[in-house]
């Protein structure tokens, strides 16, 4: 099972607490968490866009670097790790998006992978004028749909003609194509309408775990995504999203959860619930509705897993077993002693990493 690392390109990652530990992303930060991913034998790195944050007392994601320019040069410092940037789909025509990806994978031959993201946070693309309006509630995957065909018709034939009803394309060239003749596309639909879009689209797409020490209860999810790649009858993987809070003891690590949870950024989390209200037709399931609910709103309700190394390594490999599930992506507490601490406690006790080499000495 794959391995990959969901990188701090926004300040303090994916917490929205005021005693997590408070940091600015930098390029210096990216790079240490990428090489140590590296090093402990990790399988890929992802970072988000995000272009407005919440606001609050810990200023929560009012600071973004941009993802692909970021990925261009992790690109050249890294060796062998898969990397992977999102494009915000109103902000960046295909073309363009194809031709730097072509670029990046000039950096890092077939390592590179884009992240198509439709976007559901109107903030961020009003203040640049750019939200076409709150039918792209209704038809963000038609648009993206058009967008990965523009993608893929130029990353793997080097041409598109393609017209529709939001890109059109004359005559559209690219040289060079990427080393591999492709790129990876992943995606991360939740909802209904996501999960087609990625099954019929994507070579991944990412779920959300739910719950708190509850591996297999992304378990539903799974089986929805399983059954949309059987319609759509191709090939595309899960990928699944964790938190990890780990330490010598249970104890210990839920304590630190409690802490973080206790002590949540309520004025940035007001603000995203209202963000993620603005979809008024977003269902069951969807990104918009799992994040506002209250319980776990200080990490999006991101899956979470609290414990011992040893306890850690059992819930991963518990989630590494639910069907259709190609791989998980990590978020950490702290990114670098987190991936330390995976790399040299965690990782050696899962059965579903056994093919990795025993741990590789931690640098200073
Ligand atoms: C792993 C992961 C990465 C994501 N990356 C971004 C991102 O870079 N920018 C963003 O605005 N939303 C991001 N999202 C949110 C998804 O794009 C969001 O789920 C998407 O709008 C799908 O909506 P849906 O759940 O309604 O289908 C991410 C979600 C996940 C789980």
């Amino acid at each position: 099972m794959d391995i990959g690392v969901f990188i701090p390109i926004g300040n303090n990652g994916w917490l929205i607490s005021k005693s997590s530990p408070q940091y600015m992303p930098s390029y210096e930060l990216n790079k240490a968490v990428v090489q140590k991913a590296e090093q402990h034998g990790l399988d890929f790195a992802l970072s988000m866009i995000k272009l407005r944050g919440f606001g609050g007392e810990t200023e929560y994601w009012d600071h973004n670097l941009e993802s692909f320019t970021l990925m261009a040069g992790l690109a050249a410092v890294t060796e062998k790790i898969k990397l992977y940037a999102s494009t915000a789909i109103l902000t960046l025509p295909p073309a363009m998006v194809a031709r730097m990806a072509s670029t990046i994978d000039s950096i890092a031959p077939g390592r590179f992978g884009v992240n198509v993201v439709t976007g559901w946070a109107p903030g961020e693309y009003t203040q640049m004028g750019l939200w076409p309006g709150d039918e792209h509630f209704t038809n963000r995957y038609a648009r993206a749909r058009e967008y990965v065909r523009v993608l893929r018709d130029l990353t793997e034939r080097g041409r598109s003609d393609f017209k529709g009803e939001f890109y059109t394309m004359d005559d559209c060239v690219l040289s060079p194509l990427p080393a591999a003749g492709r790129i990876d596309i992943v995606a991360a639909g939740q909802s209904d309408t996501g999960m087609k879009f990625a099954a019929e689209n994507a070579d991944y797409d990412f779920l959300l775990g739910t719950g708190v020490n509850t591996p297999k209860a992304m378990q539903e999810t799974g089986q929805r995504y399983v059954e949309a790649v059987r319609a759509a009858g191709r090939e595309s993987g899960a990928l699944a999203l964790f938190m990890v809070i780990a330490d010598e003891t249970d104890e210990l690590a839920m304590a630190k959860w409690h802490d973080y949870h206790d002590n949540a950024d309520l004025a940035a989390l007001n603000y995203q619930a209202d963000e993620a209200g603005a979809d008024a037709t977003a269902g069951e399931g969807s990104t918009a509705r799992t994040i506002a609910l209250p319980e776990g709103a200080v990490n999006f309700n991101m899956g979470t897993l609290v414990g011992s190394y040893e306890s850690v390594a059992r819930m991963l490999d518990e989630a590494a077993e639910v069907p259709g599930v190609k791989g998980i992506m990590l978020t950490f507490d702290d990114f670098l002693a987190g991936l330390d601490a995976f790399g040299e406690r965690i990782q050696p006790l899962m059965q579903s990493r056994a093919r990795i080499p025993s741990p590789a000495p931690a640098t200073a």
